[in-house]
C-alpha cells in the first residue's frame, strides 16, 4: 500500500489489520529495550580503555611545567589541557575554563550565577521579576528542565532547516527586556540533527536585544561528533560577536561525555576575557580545583586535537552502521506512506522522527507496550508541550545493531498503527 493519505477507508481498515496482528506478533518477542537517552554503546566506551591506564604511577601525575595534578589548585584546568581543547573549539587559551565531569553542571552554574549574582554587570535576574528564554524546538530537554528549575519563562521558538527561526528570534529578543538568553545546540542538533548556518549565527552575533544582559547558551555538545570522513562547518560564534562588539553576550559549553566517558569526561567553559576573568573569580569560591589528573589521562592519551579527531573517526565507524540502519529502516517501512519524516543527520546523537500528526505520544505508548522505551513525546518542546503532537526522538547509539533493527521496525509498526486509528477515526 502506497501513500495512507490518498488510501479509501477499505484499504485503510485493510491494512489496520494486517499491521494490528504484526504489532501482537511484536509483543509477544518480550524485547526491553530503553532508547530513552543518548549515550555511547558500550563498544564506544570501550575504544577508550588505554585512557584507564595512561596514568600509570605517581611519575606520571605532573603537568608539563611541573604542576603536581594530584594536589590542589589551577582552578582552570592545566595549561596542556587548555591548550589542546582551546584548539579543538576554536577559542584562545584566555577564552576557556576546563572543568570536570559535565557540561549540564556548568550550564545550571551558569544560570544559578545569572539568578544570584546577574549577567554583565546588571541586575541579579532573582530581582528582575519574571525572566523569560528563547527555546528552539524541538530542542534538547536538559535545557527546559534548567529553565523549569529556576523559574524561567520558555518561549518556543521554530527550528528551521539552517537553525532557529532568526526572523522569530529578532522579533522577541528586541522586544521584550525580560528575554535574557536563548538555548543554542548549534552543530548536529539535538535532537534535529541540523547545523546553523553562516548566516544565522551572523544574526546572532549583531542581534539587536532589549535586554542588555542578553545572552547566548552555545551548548556545542556534539562539535566534532561527525558520522562520515568530512565535517559540516560551523561559523565561530566568538569570532564573529567580536567583530559587532558583542562578545560579552555569548556562553559556550562542551564536553568530551560523548569522546571519551560520559561518566568520566572533562567539561569546558568558553566565553569572552572579561566574562572568563568573572568566572574565574566565582570558581575560586566554589573549588579549588576540578580534577586535574583527569584533565591530564585526556591530554597524555591523545597528544593533541588532531589525536581527538581521529579517535573520534574510529567512534564514526562504529555509530554510521547505526544510523544506517534506523534510516533505511525508516524508509523501507514508512517512506511511501505519507505520515512520517525525518532528517538525515551528518553526526550528533539522533534522528528526530516527526509521525502524523496528533499520534507522537500514542505511539511512544504502544511502543512502550511492545517493549521500546523511546525519549517521552513531548520531551524535545518546552513544557512538554509539542503542539502538533508529532515530534520523537531516536538515540540510536546504545543498542547494539540487532537490538536496534528490532527496536526501529517495533517503531515502525507504532507509527503506522497510530496513523491508521487517527485516520480510521476520520
Ligand atoms: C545538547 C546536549 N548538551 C549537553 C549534554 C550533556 O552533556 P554533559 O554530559 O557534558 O553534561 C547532552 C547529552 O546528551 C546534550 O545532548
Amino acid at each position: 500500500m502506497k501513500s495512507y493519505l490518498s488510501a479509501s477507508q477499505m484499504e485503510l481498515r485493510n491494512e489496520y489489520n494486517q499491521i494490528k496482528e504484526q504489532y501482537g506478533e511484536f509483543c509477544k518477542s518480550s524485547l526491553k529495550l530503553d532508547m530513552s537517552r543518548g549515550k555511547p554503546g558500550a563498544d564506544q566506551l570501550d575504544l577508550i580503555e588505554g585512557m584507564l591506564t595512561v596514568l600509570a604511577g605517581n611519575q606520571d601525575c605532573y603537568t608539563r611545567n611541573g604542576w603536581d595534578c594530584r594536589n590542589y589548585g589551577l582552578v582552570d584546568g592545566i595549561p596542556e589541557a587548555k591548550a589542546l581543547f582551546a584548539e579543538l573549539i576554536g577559542v584562545q587559551e584566555s577564552e576557556l575554563i576546563v572543568m570536570g565531569n559535565s557540561s549540564l553542571n556548568i550550564m545550571y552554574d551558569t544560570m544559578a550565577d545569572a539568578m544570584l549574582f546577574g549577567v554583565n554587570g546588571k541586575e541579579p535576574w532573582c530581582k528582575q521579576g519574571t525572566i523569560k528564554f528563547l527555546c528552539p524546538a524541538p530542542g534538547y530537554d536538559r535545557h527546559f528542565t534548567l529553565c523549569e528549575t529556576f523559574g524561567i519563562e520558555m518561549i518556543p521558538v521554530k527550528m528551521n532547516a539552517d537553525g532557529p527561526d532568526m526572523d522569530q528570534v529578532e522579533q522577541l529578543a528586541s522586544s521584550d527586556a525580560s528575554i535574557k538568553g536563548i538555548w543554542c545546540v548549534p552543530k548536529y542538533s539535538n535532537p534535529t540533527g541540523i547545523t546553523y548556518s553562516d548566516e544565522v549565527v551572523r544574526r546572532f552575533a549583531s542581534l539587536k536585544t532589549a535586554a542588555e544582559d542578553f545572552c547566548i547558551y552555545w551548548d556545542n555538545a556534539y562539535l566534532i561528533h561527525d558520522l562520515n570522513a568530512e565535517t559540516e562547518p560551523l561559523l565561530d560564534l566568538l569570532a564573529a560577536c567580536k567583530q559587532q562588539g558583542t562578545e560579552n553576550r555569548v556562553f559556550m559549553f562542551a564536553s568530551t561525555s560523548k569522546i571519551t566517558f560520559p561518566g568520566a569526561g572533562v567539561a569546558l567553559f568558553a566565553a569572552s576575557e572579561t566574562n572568563i576573568a568573572r568566572r574565574k573569580k566565582k570558581l575560586c569560591a566554589q573549588t579549588i580545583g576540578h580534577d586535574k589528573l583527569n584533565q591530564l589521562r585526556h591530554v597524555k592519551y591523545f597528544g593533541c586535537a588532531s589525536g581527538v579527531k581521529e579517535h573520534m573517526q574510529k567512534q564514526a565507524a562504529i555509530l554510521r552502521p547505526k544510523f544506517d540502519c534506523v534510516l533505511k529502516t525508516l524508509k523501507a517501512e514508512l517512506g511511501d506512506k505519507g505520515i512520517a519524516s525525518w532528517h538525515h543527520p551528518k553526526g550528533g546523537y539522533f534522528i528526530s522522527l516527526d509521525v502524523y500528526e496528533n499520534t507522537a505520544r500514542r505511539t511512544w505508548e504502544l511502543a512502550k507496550n511492545a517493549g521500546v522505551t523511546l525519549t517521552n513525546a513531548g520531551a524535545t518542546f518546552p513544557y512538554n508541550q509539542d503542539p502538533r503532537d508529532c515530534n520523537l526522538r531516536i538515540a540510536p547509539t546504545y543498542p547494539s545493531n540487532e537490538e536496534l533493527q528490532t527496536a526501529i521496525r517495533i517503531l515502525c509498526c507504532c507509527v503506522r498503527l497510530s496513523a491508521l486509528e487517527k485516520l480510521l477515526q476520520a
